[in-house]
């Protein structure tokens, strides 16, 4: 038995990045043994175009490459890297599987037409962080791309070299970077910037993130807030209180004013972004600084953020607040983001079969629709429907 994989050509405008890279395709397609292979993949025309790959690599791996309405019909289980149209999703077998980044918490209508459809879906950002579910978190592998994308972006925009120089034309200082958020994408951007040469400072909220920037050569800001409360009993930031945001920005500000450039990535899970940085602040920053906010399209860390667009103040601060960081990298990207859905897939259907086990520590929480219904608590609520009773729940 064989598990056929559709591979979508993506249609986000800007959009670089590609499901599965033929290395990935070509693992799960080996036959093992006498059999049948477990996985066949139909990839649609000019898929790969985006990240450099002609349709004739994919063939290369035994892929067959089609049209889009042969995909949708025909696959088993279609892998995107962002949510679908909903009509495309009309065009799938009942009892077929969707896999995606699809945001499910705000693509009510997507989700909807899954139940409708009878078709499973399953988004990464619902995967689980533990440790056994690492090898599928592409959340974290995205925002390693961006981290690094950012570092690059901030780079190309500021006005000054990163690095210390000393030249015949005297010695020239390096640039002063503060990042704020130390998670994935934080982490990243301190590594570039500082392989770049430029001072870094590092701050985030959850204390054991003091360590991490350190051991990248970056410096630890210590601001102490009134509660002392940042951390859940799971190691993730809390939305702070509008009394300890204040606080907060108030003692980032001279670190915002003696920054060339900033690159924030403050989220915290299900949460609208922290504000770190008011009007006030960018105020008193010099001309030709520049802020780079990851958290845009989360409503953004910089209160001057216009999501996917690069605006420049009165006083000479640029302010970019990029929406698809990964597309700058797609090579890379969809090489990272392809190794983790090969690896879903190899739990989803281990022997050329979909086998949905709903009890999994991995799997179960990952899905979204199944069986006609939206089971992913924080999508119900989104979407302003009751929470569903455990013997509600279809196994
Ligand atoms: P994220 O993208 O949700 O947030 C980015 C960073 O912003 C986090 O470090 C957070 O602490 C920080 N932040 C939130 N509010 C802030 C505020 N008001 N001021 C300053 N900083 C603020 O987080 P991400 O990058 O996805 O990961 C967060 C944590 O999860 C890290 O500890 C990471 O190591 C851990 N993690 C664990 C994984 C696993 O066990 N499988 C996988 C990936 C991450």
């Amino acid at each position: 038995m064989t598990v056929v994989v559709g591979i979508p050509l993506e249609v986000r405008p800007g959009e670089t990045r590609v499901a599965m890279l033929p290395d990935s395709v070509a693992k799960l397609a080996a036959t093992k043994g006498d059999g049948d292979p477990p996985f066949r993949f139909l990839i649609e025309r000019s898929a790969g175009r985006g990240a450099h790959v002609a349709d004739s690599a994919y063939d290369i791996v035994g892929a067959e490459i089609v049209e889009a309405d042969m995909l949708w019909s025909r696959a088993d289980v279609v892998v995107t890297v962002n949510p679908p149209e909903p009509g495309l999703v009309g065009h799938m077998q009942p009892g077929s599987t969707l896999v995606g980044m699809l945001r499910s918490t705000e693509n009510h209508d997507l989700m909807r037409k899954c139940a409708e459809q009878g078709i499973s879906a399953f988004a990464f950002e619902a995967a689980p962080r533990i440790t056994r579910a690492q090898k599928i978190d592409a959340l974290s592998s995205m925002s390693t791309v961006a981290g690094y994308r950012a570092g690059i972006v901030a780079a190309e925009m500021c006005p000054k070299f990163f690095p210390m120089m000393m030249t015949a034309a005297g010695t020239i200082t390096p640039a002063r970077v503060l990042v704020i958020g130390a998670g994935v994408a934080g982490l990243q951007a301190i590594a570039t910037t500082r392989r770049l040469g430029a001072v870094v400072e590092g701050y985030d909220i959850r204390p054991a993130a003091k360590e991490q920037v350190l051991s990248l050569g970056a410096r630890f800001v210590e601001i102490a807030l009134p509660s002392g409360d940042t951390e859940t009993a799971g190691g993730y930031a809390k939305a702070l209180s509008e009394d300890d945001q204040r606080r907060q920005r108030e003692l980032l500000a001279e670190h915002v004013a003696g920054s060339d450039v900033i690159i924030t990535t403050a989220l915290a899970p299900g949460k609208a972004a922290p504000r770190l940085i008011d009007e006030t602040n960018v105020g008193r920053m010099r001309p030709g600084a520049v802020i780079v906010d990851l958290a845009a399209e989360a409503g953004g860390n910089c209160a001057l953020t216009q999501p996917g667009e690069t605006i420049t103040t009165d006083n000479g601060v640029t302010i970019a607040g990029p929406t698809n960081l990964p597309a700058g990298a797609p090579v890379h990207a969809s090489q990272m983001y392809g190794r983790n859905v090969a690896e879903l897939l190899k739990e989803l259907a281990p022997s050329g079969e979909m086998v949905i086990n709903l009890e999994d520590d991995m799997i179960g929480p990952m899905c979204i629709v199944h069986g006609g219904e939206i089971r992913h608590a924080p999508t119900r609520e989104a979407m302003g429907l009751a929470a569903l009773q455990p013997t509600e729940s279809p196994s």
